[in-house]
């Protein structure tokens, strides 16, 4: 039977068009990608000049066949991985009573969520469908199941192995003294980055916030789901969590700040600041370094091109001064390797500017 439009995708059918969308964001990761360097590099030798600015580097090779196509299938891949026929969006959508069934609070035990409704979303995060995620992923309830498949690609190259990434952060906070009685994830999502804390620091008391009920929900059932008694979701702004003032041995957070606008970062300092104990550190893992226009005329297209509009300001924001202004001290700002390898020079292959920003909070 011919399958129309009203015909339920089947699991195996969705399993492939997304392997054929990472298959191709492989390629394009790492060759593409490699490909538009060499040309950047050979033009620029060419014509005996050393761009500066993202728009130079848009003078040498923004009009070039490859360019485009490179622009064109980060764009649509990433548009055909959560929507059309076998999107993640519609697929999970099919199975909308099952999932909301399993994300009923009234099923988790005593605690584990906090939600508030009357929480205001700031409009930075509600104007935009960020990673062109189909309604945000804060206005549908099954937005963090949509959420946590999506980031299994996030990072192609590490594939599966993405939540490596994460065990890494728990591994630098320790390195960095970061063992804390109390720590706190803010912009926790559904939980990957909390997780791994409440697994190494099991006798720590660990608290992942976030705007976003839809992916708080999920958090909260996975970690239900896994028996974790050290955990607790919160729905609250970064800016404004409630926690006590000088509450909080550790704040951490993956993936947040690049999602904000450059006010709302500096709120977010000032709240961590606000609910550390003195001498209790801050560690951030997010996209910053970029190292020379070509990486920031491709980082800024990402930003346009996956609905990320801070990415730019945040990237330019000197955040050794302003972690100083406000009140931190033993600044470290590094680029950090997400995966074996990602740092060697060797590696030409496409990655996001990983940077991790530590600090302490002076006493
Ligand atoms: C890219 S996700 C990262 C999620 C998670 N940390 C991880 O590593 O998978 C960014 C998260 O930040 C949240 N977020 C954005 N603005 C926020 C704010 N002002 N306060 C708290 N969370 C926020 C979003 O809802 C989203 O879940």
């Amino acid at each position: 039977m011919a399958a129309d439009s009203e015909t339920p995708v089947d699991g195996r059918s969705f399993a492939a068009a997304q392997s054929f969308v990472l298959g191709t964001k492989l390629f394009w990761t790492r060759e593409m990608f490699p490909a538009l360097r060499a040309d950047f590099d050979r033009k620029a030798e060419a014509k005996g000049v050393s761009p500066e600015t993202p728009e130079e580097v848009a003078g040498l090779i923004g009009d070039t066949t490859l360019y485009r196509y490179f622009a064109w299938l980060e764009r649509h891949l990433q548009r055909f991985k959560y929507s059309g026929r076998y999107g993640i969006h519609p697929y999970h959508a099919q199975d909308r009573a099952a999932l909301e069934a399993r994300l009923d609070p009234a099923t988790l035990p005593d605690g584990l969520l906090e939600l508030d409704p009357d929480l205001d979303l700031p409009k930075y995060f509600t104007r935009v469908d960020i990673h062109q995620h189909p309604g945000g992923i804060w206005s549908d309830d099954i937005a963090g199941y949509v959420y946590e498949r999506g980031a299994r690609t996030t990072t192609p190259l590490s594939g599966m192995k993405h939540r490596d990434l994460h065990d890494r952060l728990v591994e630098a906070v320790e390195e960095r003294g970061g063992a804390p009685g109390r720590l706190l994830d803010m912009g926790c999502g559904f939980g990957k980055s909390t997780e791994p804390f409440a697994e190494r620091f099991r006798d720590s008391e660990v608290i992942g916030v976030d705007i976003a009920a839809p992916c708080l929900k999920l958090a909260a059932r996975n970690a239900a789901d896994g028996q974790r008694r050290n955990l607790r979701y919160l729905q609250r702004d970064a800016a404004k969590t409630g926690l006590e003032a000088e509450s909080v041995d550790c704040v951490t957070s993956t993936m947040l700040l690049h999602e904000m606008p450059p006010k709302a970062i500096g709120a977010a300092f000032d709240e961590a600041r606000r609910v550390l104990k003195p001498g209790g550190r801050m560690v951030h893992l997010d996209f910053w370094t970029l190292p020379d226009a070509f990486a920031r005329f491709i980082h800024y297209g990402h930003s346009r091109r996956n609905n990320e509009p801070y990415m730019p300001p945040w990237a330019e924001m000197d955040v050794a001064a302003v972690l100083e202004e406000k009140g931190f001290t033993d600044i470290e700002v590094t680029p950090f390797e997400e995966s074996d390898g990602a740092l060697d020079p060797a590696n030409r292959a496409w990655r996001f500017p990983w940077t991790l920003i530590s600090a302490v909070r002076a006493g």
